[in-house]
């Protein structure tokens, strides 16, 4: 089977970084282009990228030339991942789409769009139907999807079993969030070191909009939200990669600790059956130890490393009529962002929107 040609917008930063990395082995996609800002056009790859990953920059494209974001820098490539600020992507991914090229992008802009789909393959597979409305309505040749925020990926993956087996009303979600969440320039040293920090920008409102979306039901060409009252409260700790989350779940129905551990550790859905190749065995392993999950263990875990979300604590909660809290641990890079958007490319092909 010959390999799709795709490029990563926004190579250079955090997010970049990792779609290179999970790109260049990959059995259905090739990379064909890197871009970035004038700041990193025309350098080699190796200079240009601000690196934080701890192995060196992989000699394949360490030469590669970066070329400045646009669709005609872009021209070799099909599938365009996109991992740039989210004012930039805005600008960049509707002339790309209206070009025709396939956009999966991970950046925040358009994500609650009502055309737009926001998906996580093993939450809301369904929701891709929303493509042909969006191709219609903008008369574009191309698309864009969406995968969501790197908490709201980190707790909505646990809480969809949980909402099939025994309903929710509501959710309250802390969350500690990993330093580069914020990419490379994110949080000053001197602001982390010894700290923690109650306040991440625009973070609480995609955490608390977008699992209302990713839970909704497709009704026509529209997403129903979910009937479910979430209350989140964001904050920055001093880990580099890593978002934990403690979650307490009013269930529409009782179900013991145990029960609920159950169908957390059970869940599988349609990237496992599809075997899409970065789908983990298990999206969500139930941890039994008391003292886990903890991001240090948890970022890697599972079959796919960076794919699976690691729960533990599962806990009866005394405050909420039906509740269950939990701890939710998982890499914010990776199944948080260009994880994501490379298991959303792959879905759009098993399911016959990439050829
Ligand atoms: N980090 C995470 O865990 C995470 C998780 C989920 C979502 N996101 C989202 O993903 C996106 C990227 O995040 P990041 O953490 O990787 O940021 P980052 O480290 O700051 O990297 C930003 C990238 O965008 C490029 N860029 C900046 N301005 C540009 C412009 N005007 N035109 C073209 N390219 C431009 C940068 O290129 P230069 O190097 O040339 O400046 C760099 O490649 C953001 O929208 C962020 O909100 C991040």
């Amino acid at each position: 089977m010959a390999k799709i040609p795709v490029a990563v917008l926004g190579a250079t930063g955090t997010v970049g970084q990792h779609f290179v990395k999970l790109l260049l082995d990959h059995p259905w996609f090739e990379l064909a282009a890197l871009t970035a800002s004038e700041r990193s056009a025309g350098k080699r790859y190796g200079d240009a990228a601000k690196w934080y990953l701890s192995e060196e920059v992989p000699e394949q494209v360490a030469d590669v030339e970066v070329r400045l974001t646009e669709p005609r820098a872009v021209e070799d490539a099909k599938l365009l991942f996109s991992a740039m600020p989210a004012e930039e992507a805005a600008k960049i991914e509707p002339v790309c789409a209206e070009a025709g090229f396939i956009m999966s992008s991970n950046s925040s802009n358009f994500r609650m769009d009502p055309d737009v789909p926001l998906i996580i393959p093993e939450v809301n597979p369904d929701h891709l139907k929303l493509i042909e409305a969006q191709k219609k309505q903008r008369g574009w040749d191309g698309f864009i999807v969406k995968n969501p925020n790197c908490t709201t990926i980190v707790f909505v993956l646990p809480l969809k079993p949980l909402l099939d087996a025994f309903g929710i009303n509501s959710v309250l979600v802390a969350s500690m969030q990993a330093l580069s969440g914020a990419g490379y320039a994110g949080v000053p040293s001197m602001a982390i070191e010894d700290n923690v920090i109650p306040f991440i920008a625009k973070e609480e409102g995609k955490t608390e909009d977008e699992p209302l979306k990713l839970l909704g039901k497709l009704s026509g060409k529209n997403i129903e939200q979910a009937p479910i009252r979430i209350s989140a409260s964001c904050h920055r700790v001093p880990v580099l990669d890593g978002h934990t989350t403690a979650v307490f779940v009013e269930l529409g129905k009782p179900a013991s600790p145990e029960e609920a551990a159950e169908v957390l550790s059970k869940f599988k859905a349609k990237p496992q059956k599809l075997k899409l190749p970065s789908a983990p065995e298990q999206p969500v392993i139930v941890s039994p130890e008391e003292n886990m999950p903890q991001p240090r263990y948890a970022r890697y875990a599972g079959s796919v490393p960076g794919m699976a979300v690691v729960v533990g604590r599962v806990r009866k909660d005394p405050a909420l009529k039906n509740g269950i809290k939990f701890i939710a641990s998982g890499h914010n890079v990776i199944r948080g962002a260009a994880g994501a958007a490379v298991l959303n490319a792959e879905l759009l092909k098993a399911e016959g929107y990439l050829k």
